[in-house]
C-alpha cells in the first residue's frame, strides 16, 4: 500500500487597514500601492487546511468546506500548486533518494470554522493556509516572507493571511513579482489590547468580484491614480507609526480614512462600484457620532468590497462600543433578514 504523506495548518482572516485596490499585472496579482492588514482572530476565523499526497491519489482534488472543487478549472489554484511542485522538485533534486512527492497527486481538504455564507472575505485564509500546507507537506526551505509571493499569485490578499497580528504586503517594483511580498510589521501581543468585532450586514455575494472591480478602476478612475501614487504611500508609514507607537488615535483615523477613500475609488468607477449599503452608511454614522460625542476614536471602522463592518476599538472601550451597536442592531428595522440577530462577541485579534 502506497504511503500517504501529510501535513495539516491553519491561517487567519485579515482585515486591511490601509486598502489594497488595483493591480498593475492581473496575472502575478501585482497591486498598484502597498497595503497593510490586522490578522482576526483564529479562535474566531481561520481556514483549517490539510494536503496529503501519494502515489495512490490518481489525480489533484480540493475539497472546500466538504464539497468538491474543480480544480483544473481554477487557474490561481494551479498557478500556486505549479510553483510548490517547482520548488519541491528542487528539494528532490538537491537530495538524491528523498521522496518524488512533486511528482505525486495532492488531495487538499480545507475548512473555514466560520459560515462561508457569512460574506466574510474567506479567499484570503483560504489561499494562505493552502500554500502553507503544501510547503510543508513538501518540507520547504522558502519562509514565510518567500512562500507569500505565492499566496499572492491565489488570491493578493492572501499574501498577507501567513501572518499574525500586523501585516505589510509591499507593492515591489519587479515585473516579476519578485520583491512584491508580504511581512510583519507587528505581533499580536505588541498591542494587547487591540480588539475587533465583524457586523454581518449580508451574507449575500458581492455584487462585483474585486478582480473585475479593480480592473474597471485602473481603467477609469483618475482619484484612484491619484490615491496609489500620492497618498498610500505616505499612509503606509504614518500607519506603521502609529502601530509602533500603538498609538490608537492616528489608527482609528487612518483607518477610517482609508476605508473611505476606498469606496469613494470605487465611486468614482465608471460604471460605478457601490460596496457599502444603507446599514453600512448608517454604522458609519453611528460611529462617527460615538466619536464625536467621546471627543475621540473609540471605534475605528472599515468595510471591505461588500457591506460589511469591521470596528476595531481599544478593550477599555468594549461596553461602550459593542453595547451601542447591538443595541442598534436590535432596534434596527428593516435590515437585510440575513443580517445576523447582534453583533459577535469581540474579538481577540489574531
Ligand atoms: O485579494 P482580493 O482579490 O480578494 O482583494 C481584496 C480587496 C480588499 O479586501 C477590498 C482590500 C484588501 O486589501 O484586502
Amino acid at each position: 500500500m502506497p504511503q500517504i504523506y501529510q501535513a495539516s495548518v491553519t491561517a487567519p482572516v485579515n482585515i486591511a487597514v490601509i486598502k489594497y485596490w488595483g493591480k498593475r499585472c492581473t496575472k502575478l496579482n501585482l497591486p498598484t500601492n502597498s497595503s497593510l492588514s490586522v490578522a482576526l482572530s483564529q479562535e474566531n476565523l481561520r481556514t483549517l487546511t490539510t494536503a496529503s499526497c501519494s502515489e495512490q491519489f490518481d489525480k489533484d482534488i480540493l475539497w472546500l468546506n466538504g464539497s468538491e472543487e474543480n480544480v483544473a478549472s481554477n487557474s490561481r489554484l494551479i498557478i500556486c500548486i505549479e510553483n510548490l511542485r517547482l520548488l519541491r522538485s528542487r528539494v528532490e533534486k538537491e537530495n538524491p533518494g528523498s521522496q518524488t512527492l512533486s511528482k505525486m497527486n495532492l488531495h487538499i481538504v480545507s475548512e473555514n470554522n466560520f459560515p462561508t455564507a457569512a460574506g466574510l472575505a474567506s479567499s484570503a485564509a483560504g489561499f494562505a493556509a493552502l500554500v502553507y500546507a503544501i510547503a510543508n507537506l513538501y518540507k520547504l526551505p522558502q519562509s514565510e516572507i518567500q512562500l507569500s509571493r505565492i499566496a499572492r499569485q491565489g488570491s493578493g490578499s492572501a499574501c498577507r493571511s501567513l501572518f499574525g497580528g500586523y501585516t505589510s504586503w509591499e507593492m515591489g517594483n519587479n515585473d516579476d513579482g519578485s520583491d512584491s511580498q508580504a511581512q510583519q510589521v507587528a505581533t499580536k501581543s505588541h498591542w494587547p489590547d487591540m480588539k475587533a468585532a465583524i457586523l454581518i450586514i449580508s451574507a449575500a455575494k458581492k455584487g462585483v468580484s474585486s478582480t473585475s472591480g479593480m480592473q474597471a478602476t485602473v481603467a477609469t478612475s483618475t482619484l484612484f491614480t491619484y490615491r496609489a501614487q500620492h497618498i498610500v504611500p505616505i499612509r503606509m508609514q504614518e500607519m506603521k507609526k502609529a502601530i509602533a507607537a500603538r498609538d490608537f488615535q492616528s489608527f482609528a483615523e487612518l483607518t477610517i480614512k482609508d476605508s473611505n477613500q476606498f469606496h469613494a475609488v470605487c465611486l468614482d468607477t465608471m460604471p460605478p462600484i457601490f460596496y457599502l449599503n444603507d446599514t453600512s452608511r448608517y454604522i458609519i454614522r453611528l460611529a462617527e457620532e460615538l466619536n464625536r460625542v467621546a471627543g475621540k476614536y473609540v471605534a475605528a471602522y472599515t468595510f471591505d468590497a461588500g457591506p460589511n463592518a469591521v470596528l476595531y476599538y481599544l478593550s477599555e472601550n468594549t461596553q461602550l462600543v459593542l453595547g451601542l451597536f447591538r443595541e442598534c442592531y436590535r432596534k434596527a428595522k428593516g435590515w437585510s433578514s440575513d443580517a445576523r440577530p447582534c453583533v459577535p462577541e469581540g474579538f481577540n485579534l489574531g
